[in-house]
């Protein structure tokens, strides 16, 4: 079964690792696929994201990084993925994720939506938090994977 792992990853956290490395136990292949978003102003090109994405996933042969624009199902659809995999942090999480996963269903029923608990010490970790972190001085090294790092410094 192929799993779409959609996401910003802007830029990619230990948190989103943890999904990566535990989606990749359990499906054949997981596509990591950065969101083009015209909407939102983000810290690197997507360019970037991917290869960030790809210096931290060189451990996982059933890993592959792309992008995407539009719809997630439609994506989804046309690399003939089964499943959409997310990762749930936190209740507050829990409203937004279940909004998008009945929306994606609707659009796509053969499509699902297969959340992964994160893992408890990355339960409290967000992109955002990092960039903040990072702009305002502090550490991110237990944060984000080291080529992140340097990217932040
Ligand atoms: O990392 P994020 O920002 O939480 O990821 C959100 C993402 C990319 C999964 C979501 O915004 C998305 O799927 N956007 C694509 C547009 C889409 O399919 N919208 C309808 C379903 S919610």
């Amino acid at each position: 079964m192929i799993a779409v792992y959609p996401g910003s990853f802007d830029p990619i956290t230990l948190g989103h690792l943890d999904i990566i490395e535990r989606g990749c136990r359990l499906f054949e292949r997981v596509i990591v696929a950065v969101l083009k978003n015209p909407q939102k102003t983000p810290l690197f090109t997507v360019q970037k994201r991917m290869e960030q994405i790809q210096a931290c996933t060189q451990h996982l042969p059933n890993v592959e990084i792309d992008s995407f624009n539009g719809l997630t199902v439609h994506y989804a659809r046309i690399r003939q993925a089964q499943v959409l995999l997310r990762g749930l942090r936190v209740l507050s999480d829990f409203e937004h994720e279940l909004q998008m996963a009945h929306t994606n269903n609707s659009l796509s029923t053969e499509i699902e939506t297969v959340f992964l608990a994160t893992s408890n010490e990355y339960s409290f970790l967000s992109s955002s938090l990092v960039k903040e972190i990072a702009k305002l001085g502090g550490s991110v090294n237990h944060l984000v994977p080291k080529s992140v790092v340097l990217d932040l410094d």
